[in-house]
């Protein structure tokens, strides 16, 4: 299973009856963890097609602590709870439901949000079952950074059988997972990161090498381990800070994956004389905005049939 920093939120809601139409839920004011408190707010009534989940378990995103210190707007209709995925169990199905879920069901939701409560309404079809074995715990990881790595490597980066991939912040919570996914895919992975003990977390779970970018430059490593070449593929969630290394790296007719902008947004120099020259696709992405959207079930689908069968133990 991948390494995350993971805070569970565990509310002994297994053992509690439904009393009211409230429900604990995690609430903060704007600032570090320390802002963060238990309140009582609705229980959230369903909507068409929505399952309500009785949530055992949760995990910590970067979002999440972005949403926190009041740098993450939430996108339109989401719930502004924090939680991006649950694991739990289905407690009841609101109208129009046809997915075949019961009141009992083990599973876990990727959520636009809301997922740091007793209980949450996730679409019908952006559930899955928990993969048999799993912990509650270890379903409540999979969602977000699973499906997030997935989406980057497979759907957009078109990852084939023995290409390359540098996956920067290869020891957060994304990077794990995408590491682990590039391997299944028999494709040779490369990362950066920040500490020697991040790397080799990294390497234990499948990337040939990583560079601790506070230290190397990556670009001179990865050309030189690549003879010259550059990687076939980059998942970026650094932005601007990395740029010029990033264009330097890549091979040509290489695909640029961007995902995050940890390094900043703002880009100052020759990026798109460099791209054209290399033919780079350069593509953004965000999951949590498709969270509602149709595209989002094919990703579900496409996802439950070629990688959860692996995590099962
Ligand atoms: N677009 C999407 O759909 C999507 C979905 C999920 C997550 N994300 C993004 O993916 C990124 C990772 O999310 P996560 O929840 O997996 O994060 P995480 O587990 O909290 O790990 C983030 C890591 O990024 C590294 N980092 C931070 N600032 C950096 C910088 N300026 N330059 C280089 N590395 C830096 C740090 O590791 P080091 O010690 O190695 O520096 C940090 O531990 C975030 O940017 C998040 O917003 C995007």
């Amino acid at each position: 299973m991948r390494f995350v920093e993971f805070i569970l939120v565990f509310l002994e809601i297994s053992k509690r009856q439904m009393t009211s139409e409230n429900m604990r839920a995690a609430q903060f004011e704007l600032g570090g963890p320390e802002k963060l408190f238990i309140g009582k707010v609705p229980i959230p009534s369903l909507r068409e097609k929505e399952v309500l989940i009785r949530v055992v378990a949760t995990a910590v995103n970067r979002v999440d602590l972005l949403q926190r210190m009041g740098n993450y707007p939430v996108p339109p209709g989401a719930s502004d709870i924090l939680g991006l995925e649950v694991a739990g169990v289905v407690e009841k199905l609101g109208p129009g439901c046809t997915s075949g879920w019961t009141p009992g069901d083990n599973v876990m939701a990727l959520l636009a949000g809301g997922g740091y409560a007793e209980f949450v309404a996730s679409h019908e079809d952006h559930i899955m079952p928990v993969p048999k074995d799993l912990s509650f715990e270890e379903a409540a990881s999979i969602p977000e950074a699973w499906l997030t790595s997935y989406q980057l490597l497979h759907k957009i980066g078109q990852i084939q059988e023995e290409e390359t991939v540098l996956i920067h912040a290869g020891a957060s919570g994304v990077g794990l997972a995408a590491v682990q996914l590039a391997r299944l895919a028999n494709a040779t992975v490369f990362v950066t990161a920040g500490s020697e003990e991040k790397i080799k977390k990294a390497v234990e779970l499948g990337a040939k090498v990583g560079f601790n970018y506070k230290q190397e430059d990556f670009s001179e490593k990865i050309l030189q381990i690549t003879e010259g070449r550059g990687v076939n593929v980059i998942l970026d969630c650094v932005g601007a800070s990395y740029w010029e290394k990033n264009v330097k790296s890549i091979a040509v007719d290489g695909r640029w994956i961007l995902f995050g902008l940890l390094g900043g947004s703002e880009v100052n120099g020759d990026l798109l004389k460099q791209l054209l020259a290399k033919r780079v696709r350069l593509e953004g992405t965000t999951l949590r905005s498709r969270s509602v959207q149709v595209l989002i079930t094919c990703l579900f689908l496409m996802f439950l049939w070629e990688i959860s069968l692996h995590l099962e133990k």
